[in-house]
């Protein structure tokens, strides 16, 4: 949550700090602000609401060469102008911009205040700078910074800059990403890749607990204590064309339509001779003979987990227990000797997962983590990684990230499978051809976009729908409710098929659409029933079936076909129609597509 761009260097700050928040939104919008140092004095412009309004009030300023910004998700404070970021000290001389949370602000700002400071917002953050106000008399910044950072608690990644030392950015972490870009006589501080993509490839990931002063010229970076780190260079692979539009009206349609390729990318390196080989990765050490499986993770990707839950149980036959990382870091767990966790994130940086992560560590549980960015928190922390291929993601709601962890999820539930040998060779050539045809079924789909579009059209005015659907049918029906609600705003359901008769029956009324997923041939039959069941109620039936049970579901009153595939495999490609449902829904209902209101892509708060 809340996204931080600083830049010191050749005299275009303002640019590049506008560009880098535009590519951080996706981290909250609430509200944005930048602090340039300029004649001489700090100034600061901060709006609530999106980045444009803030660039609006913002007068054209060449030749600034040090300034910082933020674009906000708020948490303390309603969304406003005050409260928008950067904040100041008494007097004026000090902004900060920050993101993450601080646990003991209530305690600082009282203190704070009955030594005289005056608060005018109602922020954490604003406790950091009137703290270092507080240490900032006769010693440098570096060493008022340091202290403050030994106070304050919670999770933060912050950037200081200070009027009588206009030559630096402090920046420092702790349970918040950052990083910093390397450029030619000019330094980025940003909070994600993107906001640096196009400016250098060069880019350093910091640590929690360190602490960095960049200049014009300079990058030096000590952990809290003033010791000297040496870090290598991350080379960023991601191009800046990956993270533009590309001719589409909205990130999400293009990330849709980027499937095929994403999951082409993702299964490459990972099957050789057509055979799933994932030796390279090394994971065989933390898998031997294990008796359980902890997959945990939050919305989309948990989603993701349910469906390897399915997989693995059902091809590698090792019991799994799949949980939402909020509610796992604070239940009971009763860790099963020999068990491994695997945490799924896109971002690699969700607060509860990463903590979910730690406890895991914290119990001599080793961790695998499924994450589409390199470098992130917990690529770094778990004990092996596998990585997506989507690229950047850049929508609010996940789409390309999703069908790329169901690809790991079944490779990974494959080569269980192998090394243990639970399912005949047979069957694991058959799921592993038919794994690789997964992009082109998708590539399918995505020609019915106009079908769907209509679809969406018709009932574009809906208060409430249902999703149904049994087994991977069900998992697939969750992560539809959750792109519908997410981005259209219509409350959106999602039951196993058989369960609706204890008690969600009661919410069907005439007219009400129901989209049903049948991909499983063994429980059409069943799922069928169900579908009567509503009907009966008056229900509209809108069925998302493969072709060859297309007959058996002719009494739904529309139908989505699928290409003939692996019902194993099914949710790669069920999902795709239910992704471009929920965005023509959000199109024609004048929604912001790619940023959903109260919504961030990155979680980084509890
Ligand atoms: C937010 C995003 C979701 C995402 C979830 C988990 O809620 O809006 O799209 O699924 O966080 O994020 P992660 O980066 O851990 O996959």
């Amino acid at each position: 949550m809340c996204g931080i761009m600083g830049y010191i260097g050749k005299g275009n700050a303002v640019p590049v700090i506008i560009d880098g928040l535009s590519k951080l939104e996706y981290r909250g919008y609430d509200s944005s602000g930048i602090a340039l140092y300029n004649n001489n004095q700090i100034e600061t412009v901060k709006k609530k609401g999106r980045l444009s309004t803030m660039v609006e009030k913002l007068e054209e300023k060449a030749g600034i060469d040090i300034g910082i910004g933020h674009t906000r998700w708020a948490t303390h404070g309603v969304p406003s102008d005050v409260n928008a970021h950067p904040h100041a000290d008494c007097t004026g001389q000090i902004v900060v911009v920050h993101n993450g949370i601080i646990e003991n602000y209530a305690k600082l700002r009282k203190d704070l205040m009955l030594e005289g400071h005056d608060f005018i917002s109602d922020t954490d953050t604003e406790a950091i700078v009137h703290l270092i106000e507080k240490y900032y008399k006769n010693t440098s910044l570096e060493k008022a910074v340091r202290k403050v950072l030994k106070e304050v608690q919670g999770s933060f990644a912050i950037a200081v800059m200070c009027v009588n030392e206009p030559d630096k950015i402090i920046a420092a972490k702790k349970d918040s990403p950052l990083i910093v870009g390397l450029g030619e006589n000019e330094n980025y501080i940003a909070s994600d890749i993107p906001a640096i993509l196009g400016k250098t490839k060069q880019i350093y990931i910091l640590e929690d607990k360190e602490l960095v002063i960049l200049t014009k010229d300079s990058v030096e970076i000590t952990d809290f204590d003033g010791n000297k780190v040496h870090k290598e260079i991350f080379e960023v692979t991601w191009d800046a064309i990956a993270a533009e539009k590309a001719g589409y009206e909205h990130f999400m349609l293009k990330e849709i339509h980027e499937q095929p390729v994403a999951i082409k990318e993702t299964l490459r390196e990972k099957i050789k001779d057509g055979l799933v080989d994932m030796s390279d990765l090394n994971i065989d050490e933390i898998f031997e003979d294990t008796e359980k499986i902890y997959i945990v993770a939050c919305g989309t990707a948990y989603h993701a987990g349910l469906v390897g839950k399915l997989a693995i149980e059902k091809l590698a036959k090792i019991p799994v227990e799949t949980d939402i990382a909020s509610e796992f870091r604070y239940r009971d767990v009763l860790w099963t000797p020999k068990s491994v966790m695997i945490v799924v994130s896109q971002s690699g940086e969700t607060a509860d997962t990463l903590a979910a992560l730690r406890e895991a560590k914290r119990n001599g549980i080793k961790v695998l983590a499924v994450t589409n960015v390199v470098g992130s928190s917990v690529s770094r922390e778990a004990d092996k990684v596998i990585y997506t291929h989507a690229g950047p993601e850049i929508a609010v709601a996940s789409t390309k990230a999703y069908t790329t962890q169901l690809v790991i999820m079944y490779l990974l539930a494959l080569h269980l499978a192998n090394v243990k040998s639970t399912i005949s060779k047979e069957e694991i050539t058959k799921l592993n051809n038919d794994l690789l045809k997964m992009d082109t079924l998708v590539e399918k789909v995505l020609t019915q976009q106009n079908k769907i579009k209509a679809l969406a059209e018709k009932y574009k005015d809906i208060q409430s729908t249902f999703f149904l659907g049994r087994s991977f049918d069900y998992a697939v029906a969750m992560e539809g409710a959750l792109k519908l609600k997410e981005i259209s705003y219509i409350h959106a359901e999602a039951y196993a098929a058989g369960e609706l008769k204890h008690g969600p029956l009661a919410l069907i009324y005439d007219g009400v659409p129901v989209l049903a997923l049948i991909t499983q041939d063994h429980l059409v039959d069943k799922t069928m029933s169900n579908i009567k069941e509503v009907k009966a109620r008056g229900a509209v039936v809108v069925a998302i079936c493969k072709e060859n049970l297309q007959e058996t579901c002719q009494e739904c009153d529309e139908q989505i076909l699928l290409p003939d595939l692996n019902p194993i495999l099914a949710p790669i490609v069920s999902v795709v129609p239910l992704q471009i449902f929920s965005y023509y829904m959000a199109v024609f209902r004048d929604c912001d597509v790619d940023k959903p209101r109260n919504l961030a892509k990155s979680v980084t708060v509890e």
